[in-house]
């Protein structure tokens, strides 16, 4: 199949990345993050989520991210809402548009949210018929497409039942993300075949982590087969410092850097967008995991 002509870069650095980051995750900086990458063109950016701040303390005071920065109009600002305790509170805070995320392994659903997959399916009803009644669109994810890190490798038809749940669910848009950033193109292919027999491509994005280095080679087969939604993160923002090995998202710059050879449309400034990844590696005091942006820098 041909490429698309235009891919949208859901920008997720100031979520799945800040969320990972240690240090003073304060909302000055996280709104100063978020301004800088609507200024680069983002079209889409999750600004954060209504999670327990016991779990994680990151994203704590959302609120006050989504009051303070400044939203461009067709810009989608979206924020992660487990249950309707959550979705009330992006109301409150006057969120537009949220998501709900769900997993194809059961440890993993336990793991991050403390309930069985079915469970959490159930605690999404509510929060899909408070977002059809305020008219919220809502963005589901899949986590652990490829592999779990505690159940080893996961069946596609797995990921095929919750990405269809999911949409039936009244979800615009399913986001399959591979958490560990194991999978590799064979890997993602077999999964994104057997989710296609049962969910539109259209309505797919893949949300990769570059743990092992296979992120951009999963997002190119993942383009060839028919995906035009691209989940990415500002200078791989996140992964643990501390644990070894575990890296954030696929660098946006690299995926721009990508995208842009391709002649693939997307909107985003590739200089505002290295800019600001150099500007947040420098305030977080971590090395910039953008190699795009690491290769141009030594040549200068
Ligand atoms: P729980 O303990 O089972 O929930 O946690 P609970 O209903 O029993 O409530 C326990 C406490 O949490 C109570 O407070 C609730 O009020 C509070 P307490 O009485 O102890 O003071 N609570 C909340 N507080 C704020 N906002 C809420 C909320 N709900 C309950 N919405 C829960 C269940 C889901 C809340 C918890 O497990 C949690 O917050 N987990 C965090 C999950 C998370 O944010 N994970 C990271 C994002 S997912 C991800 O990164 C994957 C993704 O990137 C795709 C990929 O890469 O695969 C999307
Ligand atoms: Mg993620």
């Amino acid at each position: 199949m041909a490429m698309p002509k235009q891919v949208k870069i859901v920008e997720v650095g100031p979520r799945d990345g800040l969320q990972n980051e240690p240090g003073d995750i304060n909302p000055t900086l996280r709104i100063d993050l978020v301004n800088r990458l609507t200024e680069a063109g983002l079209p889409a950016i999750e600004v954060g989520s209504f999670v327990s701040p016991k779990w994680v303390p990151q994203m704590a005071n959302t609120d006050q991210v989504i009051a303070g920065i400044t939203q461009r109009e067709g810009v989608s600002y979206s924020v992660l809402t487990p249950n309707l305790k959550g979705f009330d509170a992006a109301m409150e805070a006057n969120c537009k548009e949220v998501a709900v995320f769900a997993a194809a392994s059961e440890g993993f659903s336990q793991k991050n949210i403390n309930c069985s997959i079915k469970e959490s399916l159930e605690r999404f009803e509510p929060v899909m018929a408070a977002a059809e009644l305020n008219k919220i669109p809502v963005r589901g994810y899949v986590s652990c497409v490829a592999t779990c890190p505690y159940e080893g490798a996961v069946l596609p038809e797995a990921v095929a039942t919750v990405a269809n749940t999911l949409t039936e669910m009244g979800c615009y848009e399913v986001s399959l993300g591979d958490t560990t950033g194991a999978g590799t193109p064979a890997v993602m292919l077999e999964m994104l075949e057997a989710v296609c027999r049962l969910v539109p491509v259209e309505r797919l994005a893949a949300h990769c982590h570059d743990t092992y280095g296979q992120a951009l080679a999963n997002i190119f087969a993942m383009l060839q087969s028919g995906v035009s939604v691209v989940d990415s993160s500002v200078a791989g923002l996140g992964g643990c410092p501390y644990a070894k090995g575990a890296t954030g998202n696929v660098a946006t710059e690299d995926v721009l850097y990508m995208l842009n050879d391709l002649n693939i449309e997307t909107g985003v400034n590739f200089d505002a967008l290295l800019e600001t990844g150099r500007y947040i590696s420098t305030v977080l005091k971590r090395e910039n995991q953008s190699r795009v942006s690491r290769a141009l820098a030594a040549k200068h």
